[in-house]
């Protein structure tokens, strides 16, 4: 099968105008049986169409505003027809969080250049919140005194591509650029993408539960030249 993908998949950067095109094709489809998504949404099995679409306009803003803050990394795969099928996404940490007081107003902008100026209606917002503080919390318990790693904030593929090496093809070319600039790995991964990111070298540390399954705490030790 990978031998297929140098010609059936092209991988490329992300511009700003691709956001509706990961949101409606990658992004939402993809997330669907995440705990995250689930918690945000508890409504998930239920929701009628003008909800759907609502909750995929949310993230196609959050998105264009990520795309435009350029402060993580993004790259697409995109088949053929040059539709995206695939996405991810990395931000850079190079010092600590426990060093990083005196940055303090820069990360609070870091955090805000995602956000949507608005939220769905079938937002559980307090699920949400409490979520998002738990996986803080476990992210600053493995990372408090570390330097230089690469955490992963999204890694997506449409259901119709999974299993054909597309998650694969993304995670080696960040995986090169985390070695050659040794980077250690982290990520707090839903269930589907524990198994993706254990060939690539992540170690389980922790673990955060959910009403609707768990999170992984996984790191990857630096592996690069350094
Ligand atoms: C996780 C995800 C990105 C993997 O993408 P993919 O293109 O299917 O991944 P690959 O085809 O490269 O498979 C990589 C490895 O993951 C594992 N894997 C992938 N899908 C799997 C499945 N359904 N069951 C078991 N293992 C699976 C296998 O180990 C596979 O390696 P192998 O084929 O050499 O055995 C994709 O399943 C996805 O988008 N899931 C929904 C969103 C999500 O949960 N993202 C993770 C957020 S942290």
């Amino acid at each position: 099968m990978n031998s297929m993908l140098q010609t059936d998949f092209k991988l490329s950067d992300v511009e700003i105008s691709d956001a509706q095109d990961i949101g409606h094709h990658v992004e939402v489809p993809a997330m669907q049986n995440g705990p995250l998504y689930r918690t945000m949404f508890p409504q998930f099995n239920t929701l009628i169409e003008a909800q759907r679409e609502q909750i995929t306009r949310w993230y196609i803003e959050m998105l264009e505003n990520a795309f435009q803050a350029r402060e993580e990394r993004f790259l697409k795969v995109c088949s053929v027809n040059g539709t995206p099928v695939g996405f991810c996404g990395w931000t850079v940490i190079e010092q600590s969080y426990d060093r990083q007081q005196t940055g303090e107003p820069r990360k609070k902008e870091r955090e805000k250049a995602r956000k949507a100026s608005w939220l769905p209606d079938t937002l559980d917002i307090d699920g949400w919140v409490a979520l998002s503080n738990d996986l803080k919390a476990e992210r600053y318990r493995v990372l408090k005194d570390l330097d230089n790693i690469c955490r992963l904030t999204f890694m997506a593929v449409h259901p119709k591509y999974q299993r054909q090496g597309i998650g694969s093809m993304m995670m080696q070319r960040i995986c090169k650029e985390t070695d050659q600039q040794g980077r250690c790995g982290y990520v707090l991964a839903a269930p589907e993408g524990v198994p993706l990111y254990s060939k690539f070298g992540f170690e389980i540390v922790g673990h955060v539960e959910t009403t609707h399954g768990t999170i992984t705490s996984m790191f990857r030790p630096s592996q690069g030249p350094c």
